[in-house]
């Protein structure tokens, strides 16, 4: 997820675990050429002990053949196209879900990508931009290419990530579907996640966003591993410490580090039965040494109910 789940976050949440596999947020090309900080995100001394797979968002083939070909230098054998990202400024120039609606374009980049690379490609995708209907020709065209896998997020751009995914969807979707379908979408609970694999037992994989982001031991949770209050209080300081850290080696001054560490906490206040007042405690924060005081005081002392 851009902005959250960079290689800091990826390495730091080995002090919870359960994630069997990061998407990293996608590498962008602007004028041709691939912006060097999306690909310092994966190089592969950073993301050491972890399977992470980059992905790119373009609408071209020689944009993905340009990614594609970066990535396998770096040792990746996958890589994932973005068809769902929902905001404006991208859909609008016909990238992300904004490509939904155009599947001849995504038939012909399938078509030049497979004649030039072996860099086996997924898809990530939304149903549609202004539609549902949009994503039954784009799995037609999908199922004429070799796709290592889709992984479906059923909202429509234009919903953002605003009303419900439609999970009732997803069996057609595995129906019709000749490649694996993997889930992605509101799973926030490991009962929900639970559900979703037993109503539809052919689903490949679960894709998890805000849901980890809010609970950072949801994905050991699925797994079903049960963790006590004092590990769990450990792992947790572990994990945040551990952000906060490479942060403040990575940003420039304070300012930037405490903004930085609240758009992290509106996410991880909600471990903590007093959610409102754990993100307002971390938000009025003007100091770092007071950012360490209180996070420790929270993490530490405060009632946990993730
Ligand atoms: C802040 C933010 C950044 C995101 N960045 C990406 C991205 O770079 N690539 C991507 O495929 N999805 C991205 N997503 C979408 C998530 O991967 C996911 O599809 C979406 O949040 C729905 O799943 P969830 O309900 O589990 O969060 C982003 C979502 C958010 C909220």
């Amino acid at each position: 997820m851009q902005g959250f789940s960079d290689r800091i976050y990826r390495t730091a949440l080995s002090h919870i675990g359960g994630v069997d596999a990061y998407y990293a947020p996608y590498i962008k090309i602007e004028g041709g050429q691939i912006k060097p900080k999306s690909l310092a995100d994966i190089a592969p001394d950073q993301n050491a002990g972890m399977t992470v797979v980059p992905q790119v968002m373009a609408n071209t083939s020689a944009d993905i053949l340009q990614v594609a070909e970066s990535v396998a230098a770096m040792g990746y054998a996958e890589l994932n196209w973005n068809l769902g990202c929902p905001f404006p400024m991208v859909a609008k120039r016909q990238l992300g879900a904004g490509l939904l609606p155009y599947p001849a374009i995504i038939d012909q980049v399938l078509t030049e990508y497979e004649a030039q690379s072996d860099v086996a490609l997924s898809v990530k995708m939304r149903l549609g931009y202004l539609s549902a209907d949009e994503v039954w020709p784009v799995i037609d065209v999908l199922n004429r290419h070799k796709i290592k896998e889709i992984i479906v997020h059923p909202r429509i751009a234009k919903q953002m990530y605003g009303g419900e995914a439609d999970k009732s969807v997803v069996p057609a979707i595995i129906a019709k579907s000749a490649h694996p379908v993997a889930y992605n979408g509101d799973i926030v609970t490991a009962e929900q996640a639970q559900k979703m694999m037993a109503d539809n037992p052919a689903i490949s994989q679960l894709m998890i966003g805000r849901g980890l982001l809010s609970n950072s031991f949801l994905a050991s949770q699925i797994k079903g591993v049960e963790t006590n209050i004092f590990v769990k209080r450990n792992q947790l300081m572990g994990f945040v410490g551990t952000i906060a850290e490479k942060q403040l080696d990575r940003l420039q001054g304070a300012g930037h580090f405490l903004q930085k560490m609240t758009t992290y906490w509106e996410y991880w206040s909600q471990m903590f039965a007093d959610a409102h007042r754990a993100f307002k405690t971390v938000k009025k924060c003007r100091s770092v040494e007071e950012y360490t005081d209180k996070v420790q005081d929270i993490v530490l002392g405060w009632e946990i109910v993730a």
